[in-house]
């Protein structure tokens, strides 16, 4: 029996709800690793929709769920978070969830410095969510974010908030926007610590026990391989490593805690945000993906840009995410395409490479090089075995197992939970 990593190996959205939530409901422990409110993951549960950002999806199952190290937390998104979901029924104590007491906070600055920023870059603006993730993740690794522990040491958090207001207040003002006073933020910190620090502890401890006692761990990677800081189309990318491999660090596990990667992806692709997407449609096709698809953002409502499945995109993903096997998913959007195109790789100044390269602008001048493939006319829609699809989709789904050089050991044919074919499960490693 292994522990499941589950991360998206495309640019995010691609249908992680339905899997994750799968999973959660066969394991003991949910953990989400990097990333923030900048998420969002949509639940269908019989006739409710939960939609969560930070906190972790087994929550809906009622599983311990643990946000580890690696995110970063805003309190007061994550308050509202907690109020919302209880109104919806669920149940949100320091029983079922526990916070990394080292993970870093997003501060109301933060925002306000990621709105700043995106505003002045103008066209070359990154398209960020503007929750403050950026600035978080950078206050992080120069050392001067407060965490979760500090909430605890009001001394602690005075003299932190003079080292950070001392760095953003001359940034703020050079782009135009009102100072932050420090009383103001320390009173709201303040009042926060004691809402937030009964669900704080060493994660990592409890992490280790629940290992050594067998229980099954569900990782929950938010965004994707492709918006990886490292990994992705940078500097159109996230500021954390979304990567399996992030897994481990940003919950305070080793590496060989990880288990089985599960990598989701879309049987197209999709976008939000700016950045290279060689396999983009501006045409009706893209617009009917879109329409089809409900291709609309879960935190920022922003429409989704739509394109052909682009395996050398995914190949990528596979190999440098550690990825084992793949969940494919929304196969039924594509259903009555008359036919449908593959990427295979890219002609990059008149020479074929099988990756998008590094250099920004050698990934603007990547031309997807297409393989063409009949479509299907029967439908995918809530197919549950191989033999409920029409033999061609089986064949398009073949295909891209070769090109990504992977498996689909989990294939999602409509947003039920029920309509998976399931080919391996994750859990058995
Ligand atoms: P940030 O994470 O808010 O800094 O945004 C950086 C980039 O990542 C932008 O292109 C966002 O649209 C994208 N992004 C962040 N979170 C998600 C997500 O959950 N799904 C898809 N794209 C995301």
């Amino acid at each position: 029996m292994a522990n499941v990593a589950v991360i998206g190996a495309q640019w995010g959205d691609e249908g992680k709800g339905k899997v994750v939530d799968w999973l959660a409901s066969r394991a003991d422990v949910v953990v989400r690793f990097q990333g923030g409110h900048n998420a969002g993951h949509t639940l269908v549960v019989g006739n409710q929709t939960y939609k969560l950002s930070l906190l972790p999806s087994g929550l809906v199952r009622e599983k311990l769920c643990i946000i580890g190290n690696g995110v970063v937390i805003d309190p007061d998104a994550l308050l509202s978070e907690i109020a919302r979901v209880r109104g919806q029924g669920l149940t949100v104590t320091p029983e079922t969830l526990r916070i990394a007491d080292n993970a870093a906070l997003i501060l109301p600055v933060h925002p306000a410095i990621d709105k700043a920023r995106e505003e002045a870059r103008g066209d070359r603006k990154i398209g960020t969510t503007g929750r403050g993730i950026g600035p978080a993740y950078e206050d992080k690794v120069a050392r001067r974010a407060i965490r979760v522990a500090d909430l605890a040491e009001p001394e602690t958090l005075s003299a932190k908030l003079d080292e950070l207001l001392l760095h953003y207040n001359v940034l703020l003002q050079g782009l135009g926007v009102a100072p932050f006073s420090k009383e103001s933020l320390l009173d709201g910190l303040l009042k926060l610590a004691p809402q937030i620090l009964p669900y704080a502890e060493p994660v990592w401890e409890r992490l280790d026990e629940l290992r050594r006692g067998g229980k099954r761990i569900l990782f929950e990677g938010a965004q994707a391989v492709m918006l990886d800081v490292d990994h992705g189309t940078y500097p159109y990318v996230t500021s954390s490593n979304t990567v399996a491999a992030t897994a481990a660090s940003g919950s305070g596990l080793g590496p060989s805690a990880v288990g089985f990667v599960l990598g989701i992806a879309k049987a197209y692709t999709t976008r939000v945000g700016s950045g290279p997407f060689p396999t983009e449609l501006h045409d009706d096709i893209g617009q009917l993906l879109g329409d089809r698809g409900r291709e609309f953002g879960t935190v920022t409502g922003r429409r989704r840009r739509c394109g052909w499945f682009d395996a050398a995109l995914v190949r990528h993903a596979v190999k440098v995410g550690g990825i084992q096997g793949i969940a494919l998913t929304k196969l039924d959007i594509l259903d009555g395409f008359s036919e449908l195109k593959i990427c295979t790789g890219y002609r990059v100044n008149g020479e074929f490479v099988r990756h998008l390269p590094a250099a920004p602008g050698a990934q603007a001048a990547a031309v997807p090089e297409y393989e063409t493939m009949e479509g299907w006319s029967g439908s995918s829609y809530g197919a549950r075995s191989w033999a409920d699809l029409p033999a061609q989709a089986v064949k398009y789904v073949r295909r891209i197992e070769e090109l990504v050089e992977a498996p689909v050991t989990l294939l999602s044919t409509s947003p039920e939970r029920d309509d998976t074919i399931m080919v391996r499960d994750p859990f058995e490693g």
